[in-house]
């Protein structure tokens, strides 16, 4: 740290396996990065929480998530991998920040108002507060870009709104020259990433959470779970690949698999021309085993080796909290607490 690069960072809910949408629409396109930018990358347990967990699930999972950052080629010795729940400093800021942040700004949240409505009379207010967290997770390492998905973007709208109002209202440092509190994040939009869509419903976004099975190809998944989701895949009522259109279903495979193999999509589309949809399946679920079955591998051997994830979240974690205090140490100065 500290070594005068941007800083990158993003974070996983440490709540299910990756999937091929996590992958080829984020972490694969971050490997460049980890040469240009100080990279930042944590699974964020404390997020998880706002919806139940299994205690015994969440502790595995959360495990899982290191792991896969690093089978997906996210090198510890390039990057910072830490869980947020080892960082004391993301719950203390978040307290702060909660303090600057309105119900109206915080109501106008669009994934609030899709999550709550699934909870009934009982919403949790960590659900209601998640974005100031996930902004004091930002605002805490001076954060330069935050690779996001569309998703994710009316937070980062947030968290820059919220540094910019910090930055306002406590101009002076607690030494006395003006300075900005906050680096105020800009969001990063990959020009490469890809974005997969369900394999059931091709008109949506591919989720973690989507029910319908075999919607979702993880980085875990078997060969044989790979290729059943693949030959079920949604396409269309055609059963012929034309040049001139392609329906969703069928685009997203043609994408899915010029992602994997690293090519455009049209040179994938042309090997398709005049063939049947069955093909187009086959050959996209066998480059998905065959770039998946490594990452599976790789991460079933780091899983196995407590010793060596521990290693890395230690090295992580007091790498992630020097940076973390002394940004907190400067906000609460500037607030008004009384620092020893
Ligand atoms: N909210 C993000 C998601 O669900 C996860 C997240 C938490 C995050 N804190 C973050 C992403 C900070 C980027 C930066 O995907």
């Amino acid at each position: 740290m500290g070594s005068g690069k941007k800083i990158v960072l993003s974070a996983v809910q440490p709540t299910n396996a990756m999937h091929i949408g996590n992958y080829l629409g984020a972490i694969k396109n971050w490997i460049p990065y980890l040469d240009e930018y100080e990279c930042i990358f944590f699974a964020v347990d404390l997020h998880s929480i706002t919806v139940e967990q299994d205690p015994k699930a969440l502790r595995e999972n959360t495990y899982q998530s290191i792991a896969s950052y690093i089978a997906c080629g996210i090198d510890p010795a390039k990057a910072t991998l830490f869980v947020q729940s080892q960082v004391p400093a993301h719950a203390e800021l978040a307290w702060v920040l909660t303090c600057h942040a309105s119900m109206g700004e915080l109501s106008r949240m669009t994934q609030y108002k899709d999550k709550s409505q699934k909870h009934g009379s009982h919403i949790p207010t960590g659900l209601f507060t998640y974005p100031v967290l996930m902004a004091a997770d930002i605002l805490l390492y001076g954060t330069h870009l935050v690779p996001v998905g569309e998703d994710q973007k009316q937070h980062l709208e947030l968290t820059r709104d919220l540094a910019e109002r910090m930055n306002h209202r406590y101009p002076e440092s607690s030494t006395g020259e003006k300075s900005p509190l906050f680096q105020v994040p800009a969001p990063m939009i990959s020009k490469v990433g890809a974005r997969v869509m369900s394999l059931q419903d091709p008109e949506s976004k591919m989720s973690k959470s989507d029910p319908a099975p075999g919607a979702c190809v993880f980085l875990n998944d078997s060969d044989k779970e790979i290729e059943k989701k693949f030959k079920r895949a949604v396409t269309d009522s055609g059963s012929e690949i034309t040049a001139e259109e392609q329906s969703s279903g069928v685009r997203n495979l043609i994408q899915i698999q010029a992602s994997f193999l690293n090519e455009n999509y049209d040179a994938v589309l042309s090997r398709y021309i005049g063939k049947q949809y069955g093909y187009l399946k086959l050959d996209t679920a066998n480059v998905a085993i065959n770039a998946i079955r490594p990452i599976r591998e790789k991460t079933e051997e780091i899983l196995k080796d407590r010793s060596y994830l521990d290693g890395i979240l230690k090295v992580g974690r007091e790498a992630a909290r020097a940076r973390a205090e002394k940004v907190l140490n400067e906000v609460y100065k500037r607030v008004g607490f009384i620092r020893q």
